[in-house]
């Protein structure tokens, strides 16, 4: 489902060249479960940006179902962006004047999907991820395990391929973060594809594989 092969992405910073990810060549299944791994600077962010179509690399070429989406043009990009990939960060990202609802809603905004099955879709997800009593509640009336829970039921309204999380429980006690990794978990075992970077042992343990970079490139892969 995602291949990159020999990625590289540099970037320039006067006459200083960091290379972030030094041909990187990855695979990924559908409905695998993958953790990130590696120390800060090592190119996760990187990875998962090139991974999202937020980034396009220098060379190298990156299939996302059967699509080359390398060399792809931002306009096309963002369309893949929008049909194919959920976005979880580790500060949620939520919208402080839209309601748990509208906040779900939000990546149908520019897609064909109508305002009804919008509405129907946010819903069921509402009570996936356990919120049916939070509906109508603004981000800063609810917990931060509250807000990841309404910021993955707005990475699955658009019934993405994969989705990608940075660090999604960086910002939670542990406590927190085993429910938001029990969820994660059960979207996973529903046959949904997620790739997480995190740095804590704990959380990786969740997925089945992990890959470590260094310094651009990646140095490990493990099963768990
Ligand atoms: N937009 C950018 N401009 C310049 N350098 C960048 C940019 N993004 C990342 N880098 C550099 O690339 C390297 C990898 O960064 P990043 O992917 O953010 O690492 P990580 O997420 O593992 O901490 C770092 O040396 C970082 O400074
Ligand atoms: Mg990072």
């Amino acid at each position: 489902m995602i291949k990159l092969t020999d990625i590289t992405r540099s970037f320039s910073n006067g006459d200083e060249t960091v290379i972030a990810l030094n041909k990187v060549s990855l695979e990924i299944r559908e409905n695998e479960f993958v953790a990130i791994m590696g120390s800060s600077g090592s190119g996760k962010s990187t990875l998962m940006n090139v991974l999202g179509c937020l980034d396009t690399p220098n060379s190298g070429s990156y299939f996302l179902n059967n699509e080359d989406v390398a060399s792809m043009k931002d306009e096309y990009l963002s369309d893949i962006r929008n049909k194919h990939i959920g976005f979880i960060f580790q500060t949620f990202h939520l919208l402080p004047k839209l309601d748990v609802c509208e906040n779900i809603k939000l990546p149908l905004r520019y897609s064909d999907v109508d305002e009804s099955e919008a509405t129907t879709r946010s819903e069921t997800l509402i009570e996936r991820v356990g919120l049916s009593h939070r509906k109508h509640h603004k981000p800063f009336e609810m917990s931060g395990g509250q807000r990841q829970r309404v910021a993955i039921a707005r990475a699955l309204i658009n019934r993405p391929s994969v989705i990608l999380a940075d660090e999604p429980t960086g910002n939670l006690d542990s406590k927190t973060s085993v429910d938001i990794m029990n969820l994660l978990t059960e979207l996973h075992k529903a046959g949904q594809t997620i790739v997480m970077v995190t740095h804590e042992d704990e959380i990786a343990e969740y997925a089945q594989r992990v890959i470590v970079m260094r310094d651009g490139e990646i140095i490990e892969e493990r099963k768990n």
